[in-house]
């Protein structure tokens, strides 16, 4: 569907849970969150309604993200029916990896097209230090696990933080030269736990392209949130998410499904609808978000001095 600014949305973002088996310092607080009750959490049988009735509405493209995905029971069957739902044909998923090898098999059976995986760092000391105790082997052989399988390209989102990972940005760079991997290079966002290492760690992606005369730019791909380049004959790419130096706003394709139920229309923006109630009307359910969709909001204010509006933070939402 066409929004009221001549956007065309077909990306559907779904929030499993918010509870992650990490805790990333610039997204987690270190004492977790407060568990939700059953009530709280919006069920499968929903969700998949509300995917169905996005889809009835133009969306084709389905993303499961966190918190953490994988820490959600029975997502293999959450994947398997939605690839039977007419008009989805593109089901990712965006984890930190850490529960990827052991699953990915099943959920490429299940129907899972590609998977982005969220790594900051290739350095196992720096990668316990930044995820609160997280174990860099088992992200590594995930990837492996990923493109022995052919589920490819992988994306790797790495957040850009000065001193923490811009040593680093030339060995992510080389991980696409021989393999199917999409390295993305994130700015970081002003947004829940980043608001506090916002002054001293952004780095603008602009700064840093200039940097790597080797990468090749190439076309932008249509809705892609990045701006790609690729090595002198990599088989991968290089891409850089700047929300902040260069938004990506005008083009944005997505609508979100919170794991509360409620329709985050941009990652940015306080407005949040919730259409729990609408779930057992699907007419109703779909004119509602046909409504929410087509009053996406025109852009965040980010960059400008400005936090994020989002009321709820990054791992409430999934990126
Ligand atoms: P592809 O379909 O593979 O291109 O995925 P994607 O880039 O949509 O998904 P992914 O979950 O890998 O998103 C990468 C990161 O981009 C997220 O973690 C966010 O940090 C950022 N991002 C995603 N969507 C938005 C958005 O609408 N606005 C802003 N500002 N940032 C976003
Ligand atoms: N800025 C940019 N990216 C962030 N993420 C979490 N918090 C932030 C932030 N403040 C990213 C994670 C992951 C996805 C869920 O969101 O690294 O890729
Ligand atoms: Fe979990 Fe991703 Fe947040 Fe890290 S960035 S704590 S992996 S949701």
């Amino acid at each position: 569907m066409i929004d009221k600014k001549g956007r065309k949305i077909n990306y559907l973002r779904v929030s499993l849970t918010d509870r992650c088996n990490l805790r990333c310092v610039y997204c987690m607080p270190e004492e977790g969150i407060i568990k939700k009750t059953h009530d709280d959490i919006f069920r499968f049988q929903d969700i998949l309604k509300v995917i169905k009735a996005a889809s009835v509405l133009g969306v084709n493209k389905v993303r499961f993200t966190g918190g953490e995905p994988l820490i959600v029971k029975g997502i293999d069957k959450l994947i398997y029916e939605t690839s039977k739902i007419q008009g989805i044909n593109d089901i990712s998923l965006s984890t930190n990896g850490i529960l990827l090898s052991d699953t990915v098999q099943e959920l490429k059976k299940a129907g899972l097209n590609r998977v982005n995986i969220s790594l900051d760092t290739l350095d196992r000391e720096k990668y316990k230090e930044i995820t609160r105790g997280g174990d860099l082997n088992k992200v590594m052989d995930a990837i492996d696990k990923c493109l022995t399988l052919g589920v490819k390209p992988v994306k790797i989102n790495a957040v850009l933080m000065k001193g923490f990972n811009d040593d680093e940005i030339e060995s992510f760079i080389n991980l696409t030269k021989d393999s199917p991997i999409h390295v993305r290079f994130i700015e970081l966002m002003p947004i829940g736990e980043g608001v506090k290492f916002f002054n001293d760690s952004f780095m603008s992606s602009k700064e840093v392209i200039k940097r790597y005369p080797q990468l090749i730019p190439v076309e932008r791909e249509e809705f892609s949130t990045a701006e790609l380049y690729k090595l002198q004959g990599g088989i991968g790419k290089v891409g850089f998410i700047n929300p902040l130096s260069c938004k990506f706003c005008s083009e944005c394709n997505r609508i979100r499904l919170t794991s509360e139920g409620g329709i985050k229309p941009c990652l940015h923006s306080e407005q949040e609808y919730n259409i729990k109630k609408y779930v057992n009307n699907e007419a109703l359910l779909i004119k509602e978000l046909e409504n929410i969709m087509y009053n996406k909001p025109l852009e965040h204010h980010l960059g400008e001095g400005k936090l994020s509006g989002s009321k709820k933070m990054m791992f409430q939402i999934g990126g």
